[in-house]
């Protein structure tokens, strides 16, 4: 990451791109067939691992559909998250679903600073749908702040943007940009896993993008034990207009690939190749 400083995290920006992102945040997990299985695999790992009367910090909550299925099971949750714009989304979501009740706060904060919140003071911690990612340089800094705030033993969710499943998805896209000459910054991609085009993009998606075995390495420096690591999405993204509607016209095939999916996505090979990485995290 070097002493660049155009590639580091910068929390104006984040909070930025997800306050103009809007409501397009509620509707992502919804869009395609593979956001739909990548909301049901996220679910599922909630469900083993959220436990009613829970005290849990949901940390880069977005636009509250988990927020929705964490109240469903009976967790009482702190909501977080850098964008004024995601946090008023997620009360008026939330309320609208009935859900409100689960939530003790919603709260504009910076995972990379969560020091309002005392150690220990959430059974669970989680991080879902890349927050990490959007840490850049400052991810070990979210981490090490999502542990502190979990009790000892307890677990901490986390789903990060993976390199080569997002490279699967967007291969028209990469061709489209080496053939404009991006060459640098695609450098830089395959190199760091860094998507930081400052200078091209000013108001772009800036992330890192993980490789699974970088991304367990990068778990072991925090003295973790992976409880649970699988993708999201794995055969569902190459099939996505196969699938449209089979959650409704079929639930029972949905229910089969669901299946299928959680059970593959679990083999090192098939996490690579998730647009979405997802780990459950003890500390040691
Ligand atoms: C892609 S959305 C994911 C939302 C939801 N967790 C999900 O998985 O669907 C990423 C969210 O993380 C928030 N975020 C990014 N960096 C953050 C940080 N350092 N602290 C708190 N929230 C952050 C963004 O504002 C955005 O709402």
């Amino acid at each position: 990451m070097g002493d660049d400083v155009s590639k580091l995290y910068d929390p104006r920006h984040i909070a930025e791109y997800f306050d103009s992102y809007g409501e397009r945040e509620w509707d992502r997990l919804v869009s395609t067939a593979y956001d739909r299985v990548n909301f049901e695999m996220h679910v599922r790992v909630l469900a083993r691992h959220v436990h009613a009367g829970d005290r849990v910090l949901e940390a880069g909550a977005g636009a509250g559909r988990f927020t929705i299925e964490l109240a469903r099971l009976g967790a009482s949750l702190t909501v977080a998250d850098i964008s004024p714009e995601q946090v008023r989304l997620n009360e008026a979501n939330t309320r609208a679903a009935g859900a409100a009740d689960g939530v003790e706060a919603w709260a504009v904060a910076d995972a990379c600073d969560l020091s309002r919140y005392p150690a220990g003071s959430f059974d669970a911690a989680i991080g879902f749908g890349g927050l990490l990612s959007y840490a850049l340089d400052r991810r070990d800094d979210a981490l090490e702040e999502l542990l502190r705030v979990t009790k000892p033993g307890g677990p901490v969710l986390l789903s990060v943007i993976a390199l080569l499943g997002g490279y699967r998805l967007f291969l028209p896209a990469v061709l489209a940009m080496a053939a404009k000459g991006a060459a640098e910054a695609l450098a830089t991609l395959r190199v760091t896993g860094d998507q930081v085009t400052r200078d091209v993009e000013p108001g772009g998606h800036f992330c890192h993008m993980f490789r699974w075995t970088e991304f367990e390495a990068f778990l072991h420096d925090h003295r973790c034990e992976v409880a649970e690591a699988r993708g999201a999405n794995f055969a569902s993204v190459q099939n996505a207009t196969a699938l449209e509607g089979v959650w409704e016209s079929a639930p029972e095939q949905w229910k089969y690939l669901l299946d299928l999916e959680e059970d593959f996505t679990a083999e090192p090979g098939a996490i690579d190749s998730a647009t979405h990485m997802i780990a459950v995290v003890r500390r040691d």
